[in-house]
């Protein structure tokens, strides 16, 4: 049965959902599926832009066959051969012989990659910046290498002022009716789906994107089709603002990405107690995960969202915990630069993971660090507390925006330090003695004259 949406008023989205999927591409969990689009625009010569994956296929040839009306399909555009969108382009070729493949010199080696049968004489390459009209339409082409495979290019509707962006500006999420990106809210729905799919596959490449940016911004289009999630024909500039950011690998947010590997939660406590005391400092943006428990995808995206990143890990086998190492990977191989790394490392007998992680960021540009790691022998002890606090006080410190003014805590409601003696539990009374960062170095406990140095803060 057909479903075909219409989006202009010859122009058509012929793709579908899958809510079925449970992982895209084997490697990143989805929780609500994903769109294939694939548009139809039905001029003089009908004009099919991208096919879908083969979970969809079925309701692409319905929909296609509902609009040609009996018509012979005359062109397929091809922006991207990667196969959630080109494993159904064989079938369409057997069931339109007369289609012609429009497609770059590049898009013509990949198709014949992965079609068995002979295309020689059904490809029409296309140079960038060459014209195919269609009757009312004027495409022109241009190449976007790299967002995400090296044959991809876009299709620019000049006549409708009209970008087919390939998986530019995609989302992960099924359509849930709605078509258009302003029809979703822009923070809590587009923002993480799109986020979550840029990072994870288009994120390796910022320098190519940026060069697909530059050239949108000269062309000013009316309407960005991309091959996953809805449509964006509002607001423009705030889309591709943002995708500036994370094509630049700038910060989106300044705040604190928490990533911790724990074994038996005591690498969690160190964790735990620098983010809680972040929060008092009045950083208010921030994520905790858990690296066994959080796929590291969404600690990717998460990654290019915030500007400062805390790394917490135990070390096993005289290396990374293999989650935390596995998760790093994952941000290296996606070439994040330009992040405040802070770093606290666990051992029971041979810490080593704190210089190793330090190490793997290293190799990442801009990267900068936030005070020398801090490291756990097996679990927190009362006298680390003031180092996990300092650390926490350095973040903050460095987290732009971050001031007392802009807290949301009164002084009030902020849990107030105590220094406790740990040989007689006295605790220090500042009202007699004036604040404890004042105090000289020869201070003694009232009670056990014992040095400043026997006290904890609690
Ligand atoms: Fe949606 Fe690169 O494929």
């Amino acid at each position: 049965m057909h479903n075909c949406r219409k989006i202009t008023n010859d122009m058509y989205w012929v793709g579908g959902n899958d809510r079925k999927i449970k992982q895209f591409e084997g490697s990143i969990p989805l929780t609500n599926g994903i769109s294939y689009n694939s548009y139809f625009v039905d001029d003089k010569k009908t004009v099919l832009l991208d096919t879908v994956d083969t979970a969809v296929a079925q309701i692409m040839f319905d929909n296609l066959e509902h609009l040609l009306k009996g018509r012979k399909l005359d062109y397929v555009i091809i922006n991207h051969l990667e196969p959630d969108h080109s494993a159904s382009l064989a079938d369409l070729l057997r069931k339109y012989p007369e289609v012609k493949m429009i497609g770059s010199d590049k898009i013509k080696a990949m198709a014949k990659q992965f079609i068995s049968f002979d295309i020689e004489d059904r490809f029409k390459q296309i140079e960038e910046g060459e014209i195919l009209n269609t009757g009312r339409h004027d495409f022109t082409f241009v190449k976007a290498p790299m967002v995400h495979w090296p044959e991809v290019m876009v299709t620019y509707d000049k006549t409708d002022q009209i970008v087919y962006s390939a998986d530019a500006f995609g989302t992960f999420d099924a359509l849930s009716g709605n078509m258009f990106a302003d029809e979703y809210d822009f923070d809590k729905e587009w923002l993480p789906k799109a986020r979550l799919y840029y990072s994870n596959i288009v994120g390796k490449y910022g320098m190519f994107t940026e060069i697909l940016l530059n050239k949108l911004e000269e062309i000013q289009p009316l309407m960005i089709c991309p091959l996953h999630g809805p449509i964006i024909r509002k607001d423009i500039d705030k889309y591709i603002e943002v995708y500036h950011k994370w094509a630049t690998y700038t910060p989106e947010v300044e705040g604190v990405l928490v990533i911790y590997a724990s074994v038996y939660g005591n690498t969690k406590d160190a964790a735990e107690i620098v983010a809680g005391k972040l929060a008092d400092l009045c950083v208010n943006d921030m994520k905790v995960y858990d690296v066994s428990e959080t796929d590291q995808s969404i600690i990717l995206s998460d990654a290019f969202k915030y500007s400062h990143i805390l790394v917490a890990s135990v070390t096993h086998n005289g290396d990374i915990f293999v989650k935390m190492e596995s998760a790093l990977l994952d941000i290296k191989a996606h070439n994040l630069s330009n992040r405040k790394i802070a770093i606290i490392e666990n051992g029971s007998w041979g810490p080593t993971s704190g210089d190793l992680i330090r190490a793997m960021f290293e190799e990442l540009p801009g990267m900068t660090f936030i005070d020398e790691k801090i490291t756990i022998r097996s679990s927190v002890k009362e006298n680390q507390l003031d180092a996990l606090h300092r650390l926490a006080e350095a973040i903050s410190k460095s987290v732009k925006g971050t001031n007392e003014q802009t807290c949301q805590k009164t002084e009030e409601e902020k849990p107030k330090e105590k220094h406790v003696c740990t040989v007689c539990g006295y605790v220090f009374e500042e009202e007699k003695y004036g604040k404890w960062e004042d105090l000289p170095d020869d201070f003694i406990c009232p009670i056990c004259k014992v040095g400043k140095e026997k006290f904890v803060v609690k």
